[in-house]
């Protein structure tokens, strides 16, 4: 391969023969180039092996980071192909956004939420897909045992479960906290997350996971939020000893504990802008977190990447003061 003087020049300041340049770029092109178009990763690895090799002179180190990145991305793009994911609360906030991400990235899904319109509404969000759709309260065990049997009847598996419906909490003192609200978030928050759970073990097999939605609430007490914290303190006790009794079977569960997000049943949110200023300054970035920051973190904890976590709690909060 010819070289330009003018690379040579370049290259030869940086202490490498011009013969040396000639046969890593030979080596590159020879083992790289041809297998672009398919995506592998291990071409990519050995690609890398001939970049250690090189004193690795910059014009070539772009040229293999180019090939890294293109071949990269075709394979991350594609993460979760042939994955069946289940996603409860997919019809607002973190749920949405999650699902909308793992769709992106390749997922087949099977979506929830107690809102039928808004759950229609995130379908029409996600990426084109064979995914399915069903609207009930998972608080009822028989509409959650139907559910995963539907899933299993269309896709045959479940891959993922991510657990993230929940009623967000009402600032109450203890004394005006009547039985419909404690029902309603400790069925919602911790008995649907059981509910699926549940229905969902007998069909799991090394590999899957479950990412299940806590709270900074789960983690520390906050006056006026006896119930909620309850049911998030709850999540996280109930994931630790699922994660020990399906770890052996290679069945992971974490547990991801965001602060405050910006979602439309966020106390702040629904108090208005004042609340939402003062809980901004409990925060060292100074703002609250979107649900797209959250879902990128139960995308890590559903990936391979975090093959050796399993319950953990995982918190997400900007850093709070
Ligand atoms: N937003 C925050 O600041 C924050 C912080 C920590 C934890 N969380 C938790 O994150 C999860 C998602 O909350 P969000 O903030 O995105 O709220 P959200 O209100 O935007 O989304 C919650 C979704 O759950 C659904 N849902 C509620 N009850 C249900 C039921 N019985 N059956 C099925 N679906 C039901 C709702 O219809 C809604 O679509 C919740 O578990 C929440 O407690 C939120």
């Amino acid at each position: 391969m010819e070289v330009s003087p003018q690379f040579r020049e370049s290259e030869d300041k940086q202490g490498v023969t011009s013969e040396l340049q000639s046969e890593i770029l030979r080596s590159t092109f020879v083992i790289g180039l041809p297998h672009l178009s398919v995506g592998s990763q291990s071409v990519w690895s050995q690609v890398k092996k001939v970049s250690i090799l090189s004193v690795i002179p910059p014009i070539f180190t772009k040229l293999v980071v180019l090939q890294g990145f293109v071949t990269l991305s075709l394979t991350m793009a594609k993460q979760f192909e042939n994955k069946i994911i289940l996603c409860t609360g997919a019809g607002s906030g973190i749920g949405r956004a999650t699902a909308i991400k793992l769709s992106q990235l390749g997922a087949t899904l099977a979506l929830t939420d107690i809102n039928p319109s808004s759950l229609s509404e995130t379908l029409s969000l996600c990426e084109d897909g064979d995914h399915f759709i069903s609207a009930f309260d998972i608080g009822s065990t028989e509409a959650s045992n139907a559910f995963v049997a539907s899933i299993i009847k269309k896709y045959s598996k479940i891959s993922h479960i991510f657990n993230c419906a929940g009623v967000n909490p009402t600032s109450l003192s203890t004394v005006s906290i009547t039985d419909e609200y404690w029902d309603k978030l400790l069925t919602t928050n911790l008995k649907g997350l059981f509910n699926i759970t549940r229905a969902c073990i007998p069909h799991l097999t090394s590999g899957a996971s479950f990412v299940n939605v806590s709270s900074i609430a789960g983690l520390r007490p906050t006056a006026g939020f006896a119930v909620y914290c309850a049911s998030k303190y709850g999540v996280i006790g109930f994931s630790k000893c699922l994660a020990l009794e399906l770890g052996p079977k290679g069945i992971r569960t974490n547990i991801v504990a965001p602060g405050y997000v910006d979602t439309p049943t966020n106390a702040s949110v629904v108090a208005g802008k004042d609340a939402v200023e003062s809980m901004e300054r409990q925060v060292s970035f100074g703002r609250m977190g979107t649900p797209d920051e959250v879902a990128d973190l139960v995308v890590f904890l559903f990936g391979d990447e975090s093959r050796y976590m399993n319950g953990s709690v995982v918190e997400i909060n900007g850093g709070l003061v």
